[in-house]
């Protein structure tokens, strides 16, 4: 009778635990830019995460895109000079739009801060969700619409944010194969090196961006994602 059982839960056993909640992962990058850098606060700081663990960081006084453990260690999953080229491109542009955005509101007091937050999930290897946000001083401000496709602002500067970023219709395009092209396909090749741990590591938090503004406060969404 007990081995009848033993061999029950051996053949029951493996099969549960393989496919519950497994499947689900993110990539999410998170940008901030601030007016007034300090000695401990770079004026911009890019965090890549795998599911919620941190991938890479990169920022302007190293101006190196930086992968953390265990990440660092397996070989070929990024080339990291090129990643590093590309967080300075985005850089430059997410401090031009902080500074359009203080020269709008003749904001030359004071510290403001822009952030950016972008990703896409895949469930199962299918593209499930993707997001582009921005926030401006704690306060949303422009966001990507994968159905019209555009940019859709939510504050009175943005306005002139959604003009310069759809000043060509293949900004929009670009912004739009980004989110439901390129990301998923950067995803699936991290997968390859880094899925296991990441299974280690247990069910992720899928939230979405409005529960996630909840939990950090005014650690706003957004975007800096910009791959033009
Ligand atoms: C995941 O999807 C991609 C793109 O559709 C495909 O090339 C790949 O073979 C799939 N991988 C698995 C494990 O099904």
């Amino acid at each position: 009778m007990v081995s009848v059982l033993l061999s029950l839960l051996l053949l029951l056993g493996p099969a549960v635990p393989q496919q519950t909640q497994a499947g689900s992962y993110r990539l999410s990058f998170l940008y901030t830019g601030v007016s007034r850098p300090t000695d401990s606060l770079p004026s911009f700081q890019a965090t890549a995460h795998l599911n919620d663990q941190v991938f890479f960081h990169y920022d302007s006084k190293s101006r190196k895109a930086i992968p953390l453990d265990p990440w660092s260690q397996m070989e070929g999953i990024e080339d990291w000079e090129k990643e590093s080229e590309l967080q300075q491109a985005r850089e430059s542009i997410f401090m031009e739009t902080l500074q359009d955005i203080m020269d709008y509101y003749k904001d030359r007091e004071g510290s403001h801060t822009f952030q950016g937050r972008f990703g896409c999930e895949l469930l199962n290897n299918k593209s499930s969700g993707a997001f582009w946000k921005y926030a401006y001083d704690g306060q949303n401000f422009i966001e990507f619409n994968r159905e019209i496709p555009g940019w859709v602002p939510q504050d009175p500067a943005a306005l002139n944010t959604k003009r310069k970023w759809e000043a060509e219709e293949v900004y929009v395009q670009r912004a739009k194969a980004y989110l439901e092209e390129e990301c998923p396909a950067m995803l699936r090749r991290y997968l390859q090196y880094g899925k296991a741990f990441l299974d280690r590591q247990g069910t992720p938090h899928f939230l979405c961006p409005r529960a996630e503004l909840r939990r950090k406060g005014d650690l706003r969404l957004g975007t800096q994602g910009i791959s033009q």
